[in-house]
Parts: structure tokens; C-alpha cells; sequence
């Protein structure tokens, strides 16, 4: 049989590189959708030692021509669309940008499907953002509603829904993981676990002093990136394309997340105080490590997402095998010996 092709947008993010990994070890010819900008800038995959065994293709997503001349060319058996500006916090400030990358961008990328490799099997990033507000009301499946609360998640249920669209009106092969939090050693630093691991690795090796966080309370259904890429590529061996969540069903707090990573790295942390005046000490010095900043507040906070991923266990046959504390355990071990992988 032919080798198969994959084409990525977003491989130079955290779920492109592991995604990339996970395709190429099973003898997928993977090509790679890179910005002018990260042409150069491919860390993740080097960090991964597979920078040279992916084929690039120069794509930004606000560009209407890219799309369509990279399939074209690439014709490829399947696209994982993973390209977005990723970071919540940053889409209060960017909101016309980040509809037109996500919203705009996924419809270019439909519609470039649709004319030029109509055969081609499609995968989107969904997210658990997009239950927004429905998270305070329990366990997130399929069913639940899309209540939205930041631009971004409003440019993701757009999306999202153009994807089931382009199912019904198209008949094109496409699919949606709604995929809750997961985390990596290769997470960008701007998200709260990888701020807490890489803060707590510094604070070790006596280069900081404390860690500065936001909303303490906010919980999230954190899981491990390189299990939630294979459950992408599982959804593209369906028989049918079918929108599915995917999740560890835990979840915990960021002051709990917190905690669990001073604890990797030996430190026992007591919390006192209420509000923007919490503070996290160290149980044995007193020493105080953690502080809230203020500015770290979102101006609409989702306040938990916890998913029940059950129809992908029965489906797709994945289960993840690390939850939260796992999660925060991992990422300490690897900032504090500085490897990833
Ligand atoms: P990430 O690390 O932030 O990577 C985002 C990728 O998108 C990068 O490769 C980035 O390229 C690319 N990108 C951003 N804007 C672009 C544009 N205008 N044109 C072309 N490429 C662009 O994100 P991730 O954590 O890997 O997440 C992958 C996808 O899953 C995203 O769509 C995200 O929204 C979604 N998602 C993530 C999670 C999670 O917990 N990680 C959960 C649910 C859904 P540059 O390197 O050039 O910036
Ligand atoms: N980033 C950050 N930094 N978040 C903080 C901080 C801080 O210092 N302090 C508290 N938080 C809270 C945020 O307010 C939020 O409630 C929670 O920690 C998680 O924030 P992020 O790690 O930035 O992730 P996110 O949940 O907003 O979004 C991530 O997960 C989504 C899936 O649910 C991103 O990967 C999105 O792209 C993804 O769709």
C-alpha cells in the first residue's frame, strides 16, 4: 500500500509537533503548514528530533490563496487543522483577528477541500472552551451547549459548526475533537501550567523568587498532549466522520495545580488569605512563593470545564492514562531537568 499523507496547519505549536511524531512513527508522509514567520522557528519539532523529517509548506491562514495551492500540490489523504492564535487570554485584545484566523481561516480551508482534494479526510481543533459558561453546570459531553465567553471561543464554535456543515451540505469527510485542556512540556509558556512548572523549576535552582497567577479557583480537566494526538488520528480512522469529546473526566483548581507542582519539586505549600491578597507559602521556611497579580484576571473567566469523554472510549477505544496531578508532576520533572519529549 502507498504510504499516506498528512498535511498539519499549526505543526510548529505543541499538538503539531507531537502530532507529527505520532503520524511519522507509523510511516505517514507528514507535511507541515509553517508561517513565513516560523520558517525558522520549528523548536518544537527539533526538540523532538524530527525537524528534518517533515516537508514544509509555507500557510497563514488569513491568506485566501495558501490553503488552496498547498492541497492542490500536497493532495493529501488527511489535514489536521490545528492552526490558531491559541492563547484565550490575548483574544479580548484581538478579537477581528482571531475570528478571521479561526473562523475565516477554517472556512478558506473547507473551502479549499471542497475544490481542489474533495477526498481528503478532515480533522479540527475543537475545544471545551467553547462550553464556556455551560462548565458551572457539571460533566461536559457532545450534548452539552456552546456558551461562549471570550472571542476566541466564539471564533471556535463558528468553526466548529462550519465543519458539521461542510458534512451536511458538502458531504466532505470532516470531523471536530472537542478537546479539553493538555498539557506538555512542550506548552507554551503563556498557559498556566507551563508558567507554574517552568516558575517552580526557577524557584528550585534559586533563579526566582516567587510565582504570579490570576484566578486561583478556575478549574480545568487537564490531561497529557501526546495521548490527545493519537485520539486526533483515531478520529480519522473512524468508518464515519464524528465529533467527539475528549477528556480525562478529572479536574482540579489552579491553586491545586499549584500545589501538586511545588510538591514534584519537594515543596509543601500552605495557602492563607482571601481574593487578589492569597498568598501560597512554603510550609517548612515560611518563605512566600506564590502571589496573585491582578492583571492575570480575565475580563469573562470560564470557570470549569470538565469533560466526559465515554463515546470516545467506546468508539475510538482511547482512554488517558494521566490526569491532572500526573500532569503537573511530569512537567516539573521535565523544566527541572530541562528535557522534553
Ligand atoms: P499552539 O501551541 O498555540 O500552536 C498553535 C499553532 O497555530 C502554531 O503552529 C502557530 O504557528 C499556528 N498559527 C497561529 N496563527 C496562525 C495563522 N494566522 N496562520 C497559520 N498558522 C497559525 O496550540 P496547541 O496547544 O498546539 O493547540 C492546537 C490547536 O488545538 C489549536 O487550534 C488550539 O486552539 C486547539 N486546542 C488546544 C487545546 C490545548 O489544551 N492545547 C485544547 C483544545 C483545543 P506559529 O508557530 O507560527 O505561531
Ligand atoms: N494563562 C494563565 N496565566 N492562566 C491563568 C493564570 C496565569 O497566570 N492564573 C490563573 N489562570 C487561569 C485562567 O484564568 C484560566 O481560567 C485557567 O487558568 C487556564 O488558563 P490557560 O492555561 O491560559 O488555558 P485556557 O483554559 O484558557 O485555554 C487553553 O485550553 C483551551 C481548552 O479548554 C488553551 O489551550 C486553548 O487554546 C484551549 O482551547
Amino acid at each position: 500500500m502507498a504510504a499516506r499523507t498528512a498535511l498539519i496547519t499549526g505543526i510548529t505549536g505543541q499538538d503539531g509537533a507531537y502530532l507529527a511524531r505520532h503520524l511519522l512513527d507509523r510511516g505517514v508522509t507528514v507535511w507541515g503548514a509553517v508561517r513565513q514567520s516560523a520558517r525558522d522557528g520549528a523548536a518544537r519539532l527539533r526538540a523532538l528530533g524530527i525537524a528534518d523529517d517533515v516537508r514544509d509548506v509555507l500557510v497563514e491562514m488569513t491568506e485566501p490563496g495558501n490553503l488552496l495551492r498547498a492541497l492542490s500540490r500536497i493532495q493529501p489523504d488527511e489535514v489536521y487543522h490545528l492552526a490558531a492564535p491559541s492563547f484565550v487570554g490575548a483574544s479580548f485584545e484581538q478579537p477581528a483577528y482571531v475570528l478571521d484566523v479561526i473562523a475565516t481561516g477554517t472556512a478558506r480551508l473547507l473551502d479549499a477541500v471542497r475544490t481542489v482534494a474533495p477526498g481528503t479526510r478532515v480533522y479540527h481543533a475543537s475545544t471545551s472552551e467553547m462550553f464556556g459558561a455551560a462548565g458551572e453546570d457539571g460533566l461536559l459531553s457532545e450534548d452539552s451547549p456552546f456558551r461562549p465567553r471570550s472571542p476566541y471561543a466564539v471564533a471556535k464554535c463558528a468553526a466548529h459548526q462550519l465543519v458539521a456543515l461542510s458534512r451536511d451540505t458538502d458531504g466532505l469527510w470532516a470531523c471536530s475533537g472537542i478537546l479539553f485542556n493538555h498539557e506538555s512540556p512542550l506548552r507554551g509558556t503563556q498557559f498556566v501550567t507551563r508558567h507554574i512548572s517552568r516558575r517552580v523549576a526557577a524557584i528550585v535552582r534559586g533563579e526566582a523568587a516567587d510565582l504570579r497567577l490570576g484566578n486561583l479557583d478556575a478549574r480545568r480537566d487537564w490531561g497529557w498532549a501526546p495521548e490527545y494526538v493519537d485520539a486526533m488520528h483515531r478520529m480519522l480512522q473512524q468508518d464515519a466522520p464524528r465529533d467527539l469529546v475528549i477528556a480525562t473526566g478529572q479536574d482540579a483548581s489552579v491553586r491545586e495545580f499549584t500545589t501538586a507542582a511545588f510538591e514534584a519539586a519537594g515543596i509543601g505549600i500552605d495557602w492563607r488569605g482571601e481574593g487578589a491578597s492569597e498568598v501560597g507559602s512554603d510550609r517548612e521556611s515560611g518563605v512566600v512563593r506564590v502571589r496573585i497579580d491582578a492583571a492575570r484576571y480575565r475580563p469573562a473567566e470560564v470557570h470549569r470545564l470538565r469533560g466526559d469523554a465515554s463515546r470516545a472510549r467506546a468508539a475510538l477505544g482511547w482512554t488517558p492514562s494521566k490526569a491532572w496531578r500526573d500532569v503537573a508532576h511530569a512537567m516539573v520533572a521535565a523544566d527541572l531537568s530541562q528535557a522534553v519529549g
